[in-house]
């Protein structure tokens, strides 16, 4: 059982490095069994989630070996078709990409229902939707998801009902090897999945247009291995941005594409917050109080719904009223009641979606549980905020999930905060 205490009350000061993007790894790293061949991929960040990813490779017959602190080499040839452990499986949200990845490479697929953060139902009809317009028939039985084709998928037209990143990911990998041309509009815009169809790209795939709603996939035989770096990580780098300016310090981030965070820099520059952009580096700071802001939380490029939790929790010592709106995962506030143990005056009205938030002077330390991987974020930027101590408990389950060494890179800016284990 891992905790995370903290001391709160010290201004962060200092330089944090920012790791790859760990939701642009496993869409990545599920892609590379398409290529039938040895991948190195680069910039991985080492963190629980992305360790998962890598076991669930194994297993499956995969050949992966560490060629460096953030590198590996994967070879897929000796992958086998159905054999993803179905108990890795359902720890990872992001094993569904497997059922792109298999019926490119194998023309069919079976995987295990996986799992991840628990903010509210998490379907697949998207995803499923695209394979049977390509051409499988995908069923569900005995908690598996099959799909299979004869012969190749064939290229199609696909409008999807609502921007989903998951879906566009899956549909894109499934596409890459169809006969002819797919077109996913109302594609998903986020920098991951222009990340993904860069690495298939440079895996020999025909992929145009993503970052934009219209995506188009040229389908080709079958890819090849490549060396790819990942994507710095944009929420890692978001949430830093706001313990900065909740610890009211100065803060230097180096390794990120400032542009991923325009929607956060500008809000946070609308609360009075400064936050100066220099491409490859943000430097945050503030001295005094800061200001109220409205927030919808909505697809790249507005706010994204994974840095919601970490606002809500700066908003809450904020001067004035502000209002969250979650667009995404309507049920994304189960970590405001664990807020509320800390002092945070918020009320959601489950009806809209919508957090209200009246900011207090302060926060102050108590014992409350991280209850999935951004809130248990958010709870480490109210503790670093707050008067006294905070234990966050359940830490391993979920912010070990998506941030590598959160507690050292806070320690090195100035942090009281420590991991327990017991
Ligand atoms: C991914 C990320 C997650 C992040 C989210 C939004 C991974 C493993 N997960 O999740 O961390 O919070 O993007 O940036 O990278 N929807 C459907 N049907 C579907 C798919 C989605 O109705 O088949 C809905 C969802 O319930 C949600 C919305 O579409 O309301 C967007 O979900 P989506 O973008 O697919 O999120 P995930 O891919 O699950």
């Amino acid at each position: 059982m891992k905790k995370i205490k903290i001391r709160g009350g010290r201004p962060l000061k200092g330089h944090i490095e920012i790791g790859g993007m760990k939701n642009a790894a496993l869409p990545i790293l599920f892609a590379t069994i398409i290529t039938n061949d040895v991948c190195t991929v680069d910039n991985l960040p080492p963190v629980g989630d992305i360790q998962v990813a890598l076991d669930i490779l194994s297993n499956m017959g995969a050949t992966v070996r560490r060629s460096g602190p953030t590198q590996v080499e994967i070879d897929t040839r000796g992958v086998r078709q159905g054999t993803s452990p179905a108990a890795l499986v359902r720890r990872l949200r992001g094993s569904t990409y497997l059922i792109g990845s298999e019926l490119a490479r194998f023309s069919r697929a079976k995987v295990g229902l996986s799992g991840g953060c628990n903010f509210g139902a998490r379907p697949i009809d998207l995803h499923k939707k695209g394979f049977v317009a390509l051409g499988a028939t995908v069923t569900d039985d005995d908690g598996y998801v099959s799909a299979f084709v004869h012969g190749r998928l064939k290229g199609t037209k696909i409008i999807m009902d609502n921007i989903s990143v998951g879906a566009t990911a899956n549909i894109l990998m499934a596409a890459c090897t169809a006969e002819g041309v797919t077109t996913i509009e109302n594609a998903a815009h986020e920098p991951h999945i222009v990340d993904l169809a860069s690495f298939l790209n440079n895996c020999g795939a025909h992929i145009t247009g993503a970052g934009t709603s219209i995506i188009k996939v040229r389908g080709v035989e079958k890819l090849h291995g490549c060396h790819y770096t990942i994507i710095p990580d944009m929420i890692e780098a978001g949430t830093y941005m706001v313990a900065a300016a909740a610890t009211k310090g100065e803060v230097v981030l180096d390794n990120v594409i400032s542009r991923h965070l325009d929607a956060v820099s500008a809000k946070m520059r609308e609360m009075g917050i400064t936050v100066l952009d220099e491409g490859d580096r943000i430097t945050v700071k503030t001295t005094g109080s800061f200001g109220s802001a409205n927030i919808q939380a909505v697809p790249y490029p507005g706010f994204p719904t994974d840095m919601q939790p970490q606002i809500t929790a700066l908003l809450s010592i904020a001067d004035g009223i502000s209002t969250v709106t979650e667009n995404v995962f309507k049920k994304r506030f189960r970590y405001v009641e664990e807020l509320q143990r800390m002092g945070a005056a918020i009320n959601v009205d489950d009806q809209n979606s919508t957090a209200t938030i009246v900011g207090v002077r302060t926060l102050h330390g108590a014992t409350v549980t991280s209850t999935d991987l951004r809130a248990g974020a958010a709870m480490v930027i109210a503790g670093l905020a707050a008067e006294g101590e905070t234990c966050i408990l359940e830490v391993a389950e979920t912010i070990e999930r998506g941030y590598y060494d959160i507690v050292g890179k806070l320690r090195a800016v100035g942090a009281d905060i420590e991991l327990v284990e017991e």
